[in-house]
């Protein structure tokens, strides 16, 4: 990939900057910013040579059609605040208020289109229809840089056509996100421990087969882990369960156990009655209790692990050389069940391991329970991105970059 450090000249040039903006809101409140932090480097640094800056950027998936909702106006906000300028949102994505922004860029201003994912082509699975698009955007760039590595994995027009269409190149983010998780697939510090939470089993397979064959050892938790608790044959009562993955999850188990692998599982959960549980509110209206994993009952919800676990899992995380963690060891947004997330990021900001944090929810647990990016080796801005590179995939957004 050519770096942005190779690119001279751009003194007066209209830089196209793809960003991952897609931070949580609440309102029009932003809860977490690591994802605009994490773009500073490169804009700085194009600014400082004197670029024109023309950034894209999603939020959510308002799916082709202009939402309010998903505006990227609290973004243009608070980028200008970090960046000391007014960043110039336009109107649209690549109309004629996108056009008159980026014709009225001076050298060093820094303009943000409209949410690309307002316009159908930016998703479209049809290559013509996004080939459109991009070329929409390319009008709006002399050169391109790649730097929103959170969507790198998906062949999108903002992330993979345009590259196809202008000189193209990687920022400061993507080049550091690549570099850390190169270092995970190849060659890691022994012992190598991988620990994966949060809801979807079935999304986390895949890596799970991959890092079999690197990781020394792997911890479950999270919403995932009562999949695996019922193929090791426990009732897991109203836990989330994907009963289509019970064979895959068992197989996995015999897998581990043949090549001398360790997978470790909880030992004991915290229960709750999920009727008493508002997700939109965050709230639990009633008791958390602890019980042994063989003793989940019927009516009960496992949702965060144990005491026992958590004291099982951050011995194991200390003993490493080597951390990856991606996902939640529970429901940690309420905080009467947080407490096995907060166990797993205080063993990870205490280890002398090298540390990876991937994915928005686990970067943003562990920055609300007040830990700094610095606490931990590296702070991935890519959940899926990073999961997706772990599994040995080809992430079209940075094969395109190495063809450039
Ligand atoms: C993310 O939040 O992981 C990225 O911004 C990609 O978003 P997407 O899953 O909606 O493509």
């Amino acid at each position: 990939m050519k770096s942005i450090d190779d690119l001279s000249g751009v003194e007066g040039k209209r830089v196209l900057i793809r960003c991952d903006f897609n931070v949580p809101l609440k309102g029009e409140v932003i809860t977490d910013d690591g994802r605009i932090q994490a773009a500073l480097p490169t804009l700085k640094q194009l600014r400082a040579k004197g670029a024109k800056i023309v950034i894209m950027a999603h939020l959510g998936r308002p799916d082709g059609a202009v939402d309010p909702k998903y505006s990227l106006a609290p973004v243009a906000k608070r980028l200008g605040e970090l960046l000391g300028v007014t960043v110039k949102l336009s109107g649209d994505v690549v109309g004629p208020s996108a056009d008159q922004t980026v014709a009225g860029l001076v050298d060093g201003d820094v303009a943000l289109l409209e949410n690309v994912r307002f316009e159908p082509g930016e998703t479209s699975k049809v290559d013509a229809e996004r080939e459109a698009l991009a070329a929409k955007y390319a009008k709006y760039g002399d050169v391109f840089v790649s730097d929103g590595f959170g969507v790198v994995h998906r062949k999108q027009a903002s992330v993979y056509d345009v590259a196809k269409l202008l000189p193209a190149y990687a920022g400061y983010l993507v080049e550091k996100e690549v570099k850390v998780l190169r270092q995970l697939t190849v060659e890691p510090v022994r012992p190598y421990v991988v620990v994966l939470g949060g809801a979807k089993v079935a999304d986390k397979l895949a890596v799970i087969d991959n890092l079999l064959q690197v990781a020394d050892e792997l911890i479950i938790g999270g919403g995932m882990a009562y999949t695996f608790l019922k193929a090791q044959g426990h009732e897991v009562g109203r836990s989330l369960l994907d009963e289509s993955k019970i064979d895959a999850c068992a197989e996995y188990l015999k897998q581990a156990e043949e090549a001398g692998k360790k997978i470790l599982l909880p030992v004991d959960v915290c229960t709750i009655d999920p009727t008493t549980l508002d997700f939109g509110a965050r709230t639990l209206g009633s008791e958390v209790v602890v019980t042994d994993v063989t003793a989940i009952p019927a009516d009960r919800e496992g949702a965060d692990i144990g005491p026992k676990t958590a004291q099982l899992f951050s011995e194991a995380i200390m003993s490493a050389k080597t951390v990856f963690w991606n996902g939640p060891m529970g429901i940690s947004e309420i905080p009467a069940l947080a407490e096995g997330t907060k166990a797993v990021a205080k063993a990870l900001a205490q280890s002398s391991a090298f540390s990876v944090v991937g994915g928005g929810d686990s970067a943003a647990a562990v920055r609300t329970f007040g830990y700094q990016d610095s606490d931990f080796g590296h702070i991935s801005t890519g959940g899926g991105a990073s999961l997706e590179y772990l599994e040995g995939k080809t992430l079209p957004g940075l094969a395109v970059l190495e063809e450039a």
